[in-house]
């Protein structure tokens, strides 16, 4: 199938680009060095392109990634990366996936009891390296160890995401994770374990010190992470049809809106010298830049998204391109709750 008989909005992988950012990261982080986020990309589709290029274990956000992963046949090591208080759905990823590997990340003694009651057998204690989101204070870190322990619980290690240091001044940013790092050492020398886990796509360059990284954003990237100056291609865009064209005004309108990618890093990007005016729910407005022309109507146009996770998650798939030729199919299969 060729890319313009596909029925838009269509979210499309250049996979020339996805496979450029794959090859990047795995030669810089190879093998178990780098455990992807599948939070990123939510498609088991995808992380099997990543087991092949030799990353077996993964970071899930959500137990029903953990479920989607394990059913895929991708169980070799996941870690839920995220608290849970859900016994029931851990009960169910545990016992439906019993040759899965299961870790879970625990920064309290509700999410330690919880790990426990839903027959998880391994945890990593979530340590708090600065920025306002889930993990444990680095004092507390050797106490919950403990408890978990006692719980009857393996300590695998712990894990601390330097969130808030992605697109830190690259001149700093080394500066910046070493700190958020030194306290994750902290931690990890009260807690014990093999595992040091953190990092994302804006910070795998710089930290020396996490035993395995988590990024996801890489393999297909943004205009947010595109801005920083990170060896990955954009990858992942939003095929749009021109619906609407006002040559007076002197603005476009296309096929996709709120609906269909995220704004919470700002407007995407309308490839081909356009400016976006503004998104509403199932459109986007936009108009040339200086010296350049409006499209005609029935045009199509490619948009790369602010903001790749909750981009693909408004979508049910992704249609892998070479050029203009549509060569494979990715379901969007972890997505919902
Ligand atoms: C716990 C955790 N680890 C790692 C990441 C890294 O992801 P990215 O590749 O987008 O930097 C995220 C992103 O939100 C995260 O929440």
């Amino acid at each position: 199938m060729n890319v313009h008989d596909l029925a838009t909005p269509a979210l499309i992988v250049d996979v020339a680009a996805f496979d450029h950012n794959v090859a990047t990261m795995a030669a810089a982080r190879p093998g178990d060095r780098l455990r992807p986020h599948v939070k990123a990309f939510k498609s088991t589709a995808l992380a099997h392109e990543l087991a092949v290029a030799g990353h077996r274990g993964f970071c899930c956000a959500t137990v029903r990634e953990m479920v989607g992963m394990a059913r895929a046949g991708l169980g070799h090591d996941l870690l839920l990366a995220n608290e849970t208080l859900d016994v029931r759905r851990l009960q169910a990823l545990t016992t439906g996936a019993p040759d899965a590997r299961i870790t879970v990340a625990v920064d309290s003694v509700e999410t330690v009891e919880t790990a426990a009651r839903g027959g998880v057998t391994e945890v990593l204690v979530d340590v708090n390296v600065g920025m306002p989101r889930c993990g444990c204070e680095p004092a507390d870190a050797g106490r919950l160890a403990e408890r978990a322990r006692s719980s009857g619980l393996e300590v695998r290690g712990v894990m601390g995401y330097e969130g808030h240091l992605m697109m830190a001044e690259p001149a700093q940013k080394a500066a910046l994770v070493e700190q958020a790092m030194v306290a994750l050492l902290a931690a990890h020398a009260d807690v014990g374990g093999d595992v040091i886990s953190g990092g994302g796509t804006g910070t795998y360059a710089v930290n020396r010190w996490c035993t395995e990284i988590q990024a996801g954003s890489y393999t297909l990237m943004d205009t947010q992470y595109g801005s920083a100056p990170l060896p990955f291609r954009q990858a992942l865009f939003l095929l749009l049809t021109v619906v609407s064209v006002n040559p007076t005004g002197g603005w476009a309108v296309a096929d996709g809106g709120l609906k269909a990618f995220s704004m919470d890093h700002g407007p995407p990007d309308v490839l081909g010298a356009h400016k976006v005016w503004f998104c509403s729910d199932e459109h986007v407005t936009f108009g040339p830049l200086e010296g350049g022309s409006l499209p005609a109507v029935s045009d199509r146009v490619r948009v790369a998204p602010a903001h790749v996770d909750p981009t693909i998650a408004c979508h049910e798939r992704m249609h892998v391109v070479r050029d203009d030729t549509v060569v494979d199919t990715w379901e969007v299969d972890l997505r919902g709750w």
